[in-house]
């Protein structure tokens, strides 16, 4: 066999790319992953979930230092903002993450082929390579893992100085006076805390009615009243429809969704945060006969297959299913085990979805609005955090809740819902008991250790038939 001779040929180091690559390593298969950028890890690692959250930590950490540590009698007065070393640490974090994904690829026998990867023809994939030179590759399955890129908005130029896509948001040398956010999802929502708490004054401007469309409406209209008192403006059921750059900064052109009159909205910066689009420039895929919907998405079958033998797709250039970093992880497993002629399957049903803003928003399953819509009789269970003692001692009770929606008939866990501190890692216990197909009584007979945030999920549960205990 030849160096170039692969089982698997993996296209994109993302969240999808490199976990499936490993997977398929691991189970016997001769696996390379080509990736183009430079480092590992994708959209995700370097300029997505990782940065992201890093900066929100920093800017969590600072807000609490000046508005919530006085309560708790801790006097933390002239602090300040050293944005240098905050974006320091961000971009080390990154730099530490990609690097380990190297070693990962060392340790499981994975190929990585640093280059931009095209699918020559049937079994095929020629690769540009970063060094200089090219390579190609021969094989058995090659898997389209290649991701998605910032949507652009008509009339709204990014330059990534005063019009930002996320990549600019995630490393401005200053903390903008006004940066209006274009998209009420959740990298404009997420953005916007960790500028806002840095102390920008931050619009968010939205085509539809309501924020985070998507998500069940009474978490959405939740997380808008927490983040108006936070200091976030809304405009919802507008458009922007320009931005013109003027003296100081920049002039937006708003109008009504539905049409109207427009009007002017001056902002120093910003965000266009308005959804992303499949990424699959230059890689041969109408040569290789690979179908693409008309947004570009690639459709594939149960087994991640195109419609081009040989040929799979996986992660967010998938066309109807969530951008997710764990989703795309969930498929590369599964796509590797099918390679390897195991039975694997994701659960479509059971991907949590995480709003990390303060308070977090954490979902997993069906909506109420999902439920009416279906026609689906349900009983709901509601707990409040403000009925939970250790949210009330750490400070983090404000308005949140968790709220359970289970089958009327057979009181099967149907969706499950969180507002509020750690939400993120709390909805873990909750997509387990979606997996396994369990009851709401289920969740209620389970010992939850005391004091903590969990044994709203418990309360939550026991609301759904009967009755609380500590409300
Ligand atoms: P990607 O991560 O986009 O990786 C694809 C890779 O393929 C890229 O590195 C690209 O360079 C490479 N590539 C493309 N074409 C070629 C080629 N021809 N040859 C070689 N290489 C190629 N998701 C979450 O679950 N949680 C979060 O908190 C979260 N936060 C986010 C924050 C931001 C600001 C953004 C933008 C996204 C966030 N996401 C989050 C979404 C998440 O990043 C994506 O869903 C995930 O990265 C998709 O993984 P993927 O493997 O499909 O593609
Ligand atoms: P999104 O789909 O979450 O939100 C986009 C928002 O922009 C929607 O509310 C939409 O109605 C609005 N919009 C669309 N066109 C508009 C227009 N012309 N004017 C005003 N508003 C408009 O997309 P977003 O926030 O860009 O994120 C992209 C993807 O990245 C998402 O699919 C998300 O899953 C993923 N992501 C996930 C995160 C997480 O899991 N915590 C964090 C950040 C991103």
């Amino acid at each position: 066999m030849s160096d170039d001779r692969f089982d698997a040929v993996f296209i994109g180091a993302g969240p999808g790319g490199y976990i499936g690559a490993i997977k398929a390593a691991q189970l016997g298969l001769r696996t390379a992953c080509v990736e183009m950028r430079g480092t590992l890890g994708g959209t995700c690692l370097n300029v997505g979930c990782i940065p992201s959250k890093a900066l929100l930590q920093s800017s969590h950490l600072y807000h609490e230092a000046d508005v919530e540590f006085a309560r708790h009698g801790i006097n933390a007065a002239n602090l300040s903002v050293d944005l240098k070393t905050m974006m320091a640490r961000k971009d080390q974090v990154v730099a530490d993450l990609t690097t380990g994904i190297a070693g990962l690829f060392k340790k499981n026998k994975v190929e990585y082929i640093p280059g931009r990867g095209r699918i020559a023809g049937p079994g095929q994939v020629h690769v540009a390579l970063s060094a200089g030179g090219e390579r190609t590759l021969t094989a058995e399955n090659t898997i389209i893992a290649t991701g998605s890129d910032v949507m652009g908005l008509p009339g709204v130029e990014i330059d990534e100085k005063t019009i930002l896509s996320s990549t600019g948001a995630l490393s401005l040398s200053k903390v903008p006076k006004h940066l209006v956010v274009i998209g009420g999802g959740y990298i404009g929502l997420e953005m916007g805390s960790v500028w806002g708490r840095l102390g920008a004054k931050i619009t968010v401007v939205e085509f539809l009615d309501r924020i985070t469309p998507g998500m069940d409406g009474e978490l959405s209209r939740h997380l808008q009243r927490s983040l108006t008192k936070q200091g976030m403006e809304f405009r919802l059921g507008t458009k922007v429809t320009a931005a013109k750059k003027v003296q100081g900064g920049l002039q937006l052109s708003l109008e009504p969704a539905s049409g109207g009159d427009s009007e002017t909205l001056k902002a120093d910066v910003a965000l266009v945060a308005i959804g992303r689009k499949p990424f699959t420039d230059g890689l041969g895929l109408a040569e290789a006969g690979v179908t693409m919907d008309a947004r570009g998405f690639i459709p594939v079958d149960g087994d991640y297959q195109t419609n081009v033998t040989g040929i799979f797709a996986i992660g967010d250039v998938l066309p109807d299913r969530p951008m997710l970093a764990h989703k795309a992880e969930e498929e590369g497993v599964v796509l590797a085990e099918k390679l390897a002629g195991h039975t694997a399957e994701v659960n479509y049903d059971a991907i949590p979805g995480v709003c990390y803003t303060w308070p977090e928003v954490a979902t997993v399953g069906k909506s109420e609005e999902q439920l009416k819509e279906a026609g689906r009789a349900y009983n709901k269970g509601r707990f409040s955090f403000a009925a939970n003692s250790r949210a009330r001692s750490s400070g983090d009770s404000e308005g949140g809740f968790v709220k359970l929606l289970a089958d009327k008939e057979t009181d099967r866990l149907l969706g499950a819902h969180i507002i509020g501190a750690d939400a993120g890692t709390m909805i873990a216990e909750l997509v387990l008991a979606l997996e396994m197909g369990a009851s709401s009584e289920d969740i209620a007979l389970t010992c939850h250790a005391h004091p903590t945030l969990n044994e709203a999920v418990k309360e939550a549960a026991l609301a759904v038939t009967g009755k609380p205990l500590n409300s």
